[in-house]
C-alpha cells in the first residue's frame, strides 16, 4: 500500500488511450493507484476489461480513436462519469516496419491517422475541460521521434510530428494554464512489435538486437515508462511544459 502515502493524482480524472496493453495499461494502473479516476480507451473490449480488473479506479470505453465521432464519445464518457477532466494521455499508437521500396500511401496515411491526427482531434475535444481544470496533455512519442530508425521512417516521422505538436501546443495553451509534454520511450515490452507486421521469428531477433544496442543492456518494462507519465501529470509539476522526456536506457545517446 506504499502508493497510498503520496497520492499525487487524488480525485483527478485521467483519460489514457491504448489502455488494453503495454504502456497504456501500465499507465492506467499506475494512475489509478495514485488515486485518479481513469478512463481507459482502446478497440478490444476484452483487453480493456482485463486492465479494469487490475484496479477499481479504472473504467473503460471500447472505441477506435480514429473514428470521427471518437473524440466526442471519449471526452463525453469521462465528463458524464466524473464531471471533469484533468489529464489526457495520448498513448494509442502503432509502428510499421517496412522498407522504403515497400511503403505504400495507404500504410503511411493509416499511420498518420492513428499517431498524429487522432491525438490531435482528441486533444481538441478535451480543451474546454482542460482549460477549466488547468489540466495537462501527455503525448507518447518514441526515441525514434528524434533519432533516425532505418526501416521505420514513417513511424519515426509520426512521432517527430507529435513532438513538434507537443512544443507548439505548449506555447498555444500556456495562456490557459494547460501544460503539454511528451514521453519518448525506447524499445519497451508490449504488443507493439508483434502487431507491427513482423513475423514472430523476426520479433525475437529484433528484440535481441535492440537489447544489445541499449546501453543499459535490456528493453524497458511498461511500468518503467508509466511511472514518468504519472510524474508529468502530477499537479505539483506546475512549471513543466513543452518538454519531451526520453526514457530508453540510454539508446538516444549512441
Ligand atoms: N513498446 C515500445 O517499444 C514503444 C517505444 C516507443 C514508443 N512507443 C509508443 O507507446 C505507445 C503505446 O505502445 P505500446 O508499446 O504499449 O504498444 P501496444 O501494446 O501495441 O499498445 C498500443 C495500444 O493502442 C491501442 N490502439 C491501437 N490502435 C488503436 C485505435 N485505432 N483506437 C484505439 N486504440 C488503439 C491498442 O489496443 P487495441 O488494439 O485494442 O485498440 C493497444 O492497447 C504507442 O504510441 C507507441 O508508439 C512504444
Amino acid at each position: 500500500m506504499e502508493h497510498q502515502t503520496s497520492r499525487p493524482l487524488d480525485d483527478r480524472v485521467v483519460i489514457v488511450t491504448g489502455a488494453g496493453s503495454g504502456i497504456g495499461r501500465a499507465t492506467a494502473v499506475a494512475r489509478a493507484e495514485a488515486g485518479a479516476h481513469v478512463l481507459g480507451v482502446g478497440r478490444r473490449r476484452a483487453a480493456l476489461e482485463e486492465t479494469a480488473t487490475m484496479h477499481p479506479g479504472i473504467a473503460t470505453l471500447a472505441v477506435d480513436v480514429r473514428l470521427e465521432q471518437a473524440p466526442e464519445l471519449i471526452i463525453g464518457s469521462a465528463i458524464d462519469r466524473w464531471k471533469q477532466l484533468d489529464v489526457l494521455v495520448n498513448n494509442a499508437g502503432a509502428s510499421v516496419r517496412v522498407s522504403f521500396d515497400e511503403v505504400t500511401r495507404t500504410r503511411i496515411t493509416d499511420l498518420f491517422d492513428l499517431n498524429v491526427i487522432a491525438p490531435t482531434m482528441l486533444t481538441q475535444a478535451a480543451l474546454p475541460h482542460l482549460r477549466r481544470s488547468r489540466g495537462s496533455v501527455i503525448n507518447i512519442s518514441s526515441t525514434f521521434g528524434h533519432r533516425p530508425q532505418p526501416g521505420a521512417a514513417h513511424y519515426a516521422a509520426t512521432k517527430a510530428a507529435l513532438e513538434q505538436l507537443t512544443r507548439t501546443w505548449a506555447l498555444e495553451l500556456a495562456k490557459d494554464g494547460v501544460r503539454v509534454n511528451a514521453i519518448a520511450p525506447g524499445p519497451t515490452e508490449s504488443e507493439a512489435l508483434s502487431v507491427s507486421g513482423l513475423p514472430a521469428e523476426d520479433v525475437i531477433r529484433v528484440k535481441r538486437e535492440q537489447a544489445d544496442q541499449i546501453p543499459l543492456g535490456r528493453r524497458g518494462e511498461p511500468g518503467e515508462v508509466a511511472t514518468w507519465i504519472v510524474h508529468f501529470a502530477d499537479p505539483t509539476a506546475t512549471w513543466l511544459t513543452g518538454q519531451v522526456l526520453t526514457i530508453d536506457g540510454g539508446l538516444e545517446l549512441v
